[in-house]
């Protein structure tokens, strides 16, 4: 970077440029210390833009798609508020940014809409930035629609190279253009790093990044990469520190968690690192997502049986019940194997709550391959479903296949599906009515003030009456009545 690319943003006069431009060139080399290094350099250059402002500088981190992007918002807010931003839940921030997701096409077009709206913000406020990064920046012809229609965005990048925020952020301070960074893949994971996590009780913890399955309609190897784990010892510390912090329930993240550690230069399995995460003292609940069939082994089978912390629930995406349309979404197992697992995991772990994704309207779906469908999701009676209308997403196999569905025959399958799927939902959901069950105080209860919301092992919420004080804490609660999705209850002291 030259002197003369310097922004602009803020008015820096000639001597601090120079300064900057010093200060950048001398950042070390070795991770996390470079990034702690821009995080110091970050805050000078905030400190300054405030003075200017004459107000502490805001930040909204607005995440869309799943829980690894929500992971990931957490630690780009820790990073700027180690900055010194101030967090905001409003858009009218001083820097605002869209953690995206691309895995259906509706997603991408939101963020466009919303976009239009910000810039509309940025008009008005002098000092704001705008961020993009996330899934969707990992699709090259977004970026070039950015480039082209959307130049009022400060700063562009993409999953694999998130952990070097500090220093993007410090680029976008003192840089006159869109700064744009994005990786193609990355087999670099960079620990410690500081995260703003959003409860004090329960905290996401990635175990592994990136997916190598290649489902014919799915994006995210694409934009994800290739697997990668985190070495267990690095997961266990990070646990140890979030419990010895206050955390009582942690989620394992990752694409297909089942396949943890089989790249490791010490392979382990995913039941073997569980086996070393139930031992944390102080862990009350470990859950974990996402499960891929095709990879759930007896061994992870028997250690959910064994240990009464790892919760009573499973998350098994079924995406289609018709093997034939099994086989073109690649995915590697049949209806019957399916089921079979289903049979394996119910006896082993009597009453498991079973949550699943389907997905409606897969190139070359017919009326009978539907009706497989409906019969795995009579079969199995899930406690609820993600179904989702397939999208075409460009670079995938499945996009370029003939017999694309049309979207009115789509309709019709989505609606008879849905309309199943809670059906058996509403019978399944009310099977604890009467029992007393372990609850995790969340937070109150958005509508009544007398009331907490909390959440069973089973990933079911339940309000009962409670106060402030209760919250991040375990209670054993009477399960009074259900409300469809969720229970009534009260406190057993
Ligand atoms: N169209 C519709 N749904 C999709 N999913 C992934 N890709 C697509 C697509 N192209 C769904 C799958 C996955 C969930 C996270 O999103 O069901 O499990
Ligand atoms: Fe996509 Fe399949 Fe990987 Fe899940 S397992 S992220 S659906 S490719």
């Amino acid at each position: 970077m030259q002197t003369q690319d310097l922004v602009g943003i803020i008015t820096y006069g000639d001597e601090m440029k120079e300064n900057i431009l010093e200060k950048i060139n001398q950042a070390p080399d070795t991770e996390p210390e470079r990034q702690y290094y821009f995080m110091e350099l970050a805050k000078e250059l905030v400190e300054e833009k405030s003075k200017e402002a004459g107000r502490k500088l805001t930040f909204c981190v607005v995440t869309f798609g799943c829980q690894m992007n929500a992971r990931d918002s957490e630690k780009l807010e820790g990073i700027l508020e180690h900055a010194g931003y101030e967090k905001s839940e409003d858009e009218h921030s001083d820097f605002v940014i869209y953690n995206t997701c691309t895995v259906r096409e509706n997603a991408n077009l939101r963020v466009y809409g919303r976009l239009g709206n910000l810039n509309r913000l940025k008009q008005k406020n002098p000092h704001m930035m705008i961020g993009l990064c996330g899934c969707m920046m990992q699709e090259p012809h977004v970026v070039e629609k950015l480039k082209k229609s959307y130049r009022f965005v400060n700063l562009v990048f993409g999953t694999h190279n998130i952990y070097k925020f500090a220093e993007l952020l410090v680029q976008s301070l003192v840089q006159k253009t869109m700064v744009i960074d994005i990786w193609k893949d990355t087999d670099k994971i960079v620990e410690n790093l500081p995260v703003d996590r959003k409860y004090s009780f329960k905290s996401g913890v990635n175990i592994m990044f990136g997916c190598n399955n290649f489902c014919s309609y799915c994006i995210v190897p694409y934009v994800r990469g290739r697997e990668r784990s985190r070495n267990p010892k690095d997961i266990l510390r990070e646990i140890e520190h979030l419990v010895e912090d206050g955390v009582k329930e942690v989620m394992l993240l990752g694409q297909n968690v089942n396949s943890y550690g089989k790249n490791l230069e010490d392979p382990i399995t995913f039941a073997q690192l569980l086996e070393e995460i139930v031992k944390i003292d102080g862990l009350e609940r470990v859950r974990f997502m996402t499960s891929h069939p095709k990879d759930l082994s007896d061994e992870l089978i028997e250690v959910m049986g064994n240990y009464p912390k790892i919760c009573n629930h499973l998350h098994l995406p079924l995406q289609s019940g018709s093997t034939k349309i099994l086989k073109v979404m690649n995915r590697r197992y049949t209806k019957e194997q399916y089921l079979e697992l289903v049979e394996k995991i119910r006896r082993a772990v009597p009453g498991i709550s079973l949550t699943t994704d389907i997905i409606v309207g897969f190139p070359g779906e017919t009326e009978e391959d539907f009706d497989e469908t409906l019969d795995v999701v009579r079969k199995v009676r899930y406690d609820s479903a993600f179904t989702f209308i397939y999208s075409k997403r460009s670079g995938t196999p499945a996009a370029v296949m003939e017999d694309q569905v049309p979207a009115d025959v789509i309709k019709v399958r989505f609606d008879r599906l849905l309309k199943e799927v809670q059906t058996i939902s509403a019978q399944e959901v009310g099977r604890l009515t009467g029992t007393v069950q372990e609850v995790l105080v969340e937070g109150m209860n958005d509508h009544d003030p007398t009331l907490v919301t909390g959440r069973m092992t089973n990933n079911l919420l339940v309000h009962f009456p409670g106060d402030e004080s209760m919250i991040g804490s375990l209670r054993q609660v009477s399960l009074d009545t259900c409300k469809g999705f969720y229970y009534m209850g009260t406190e057993r002291k």
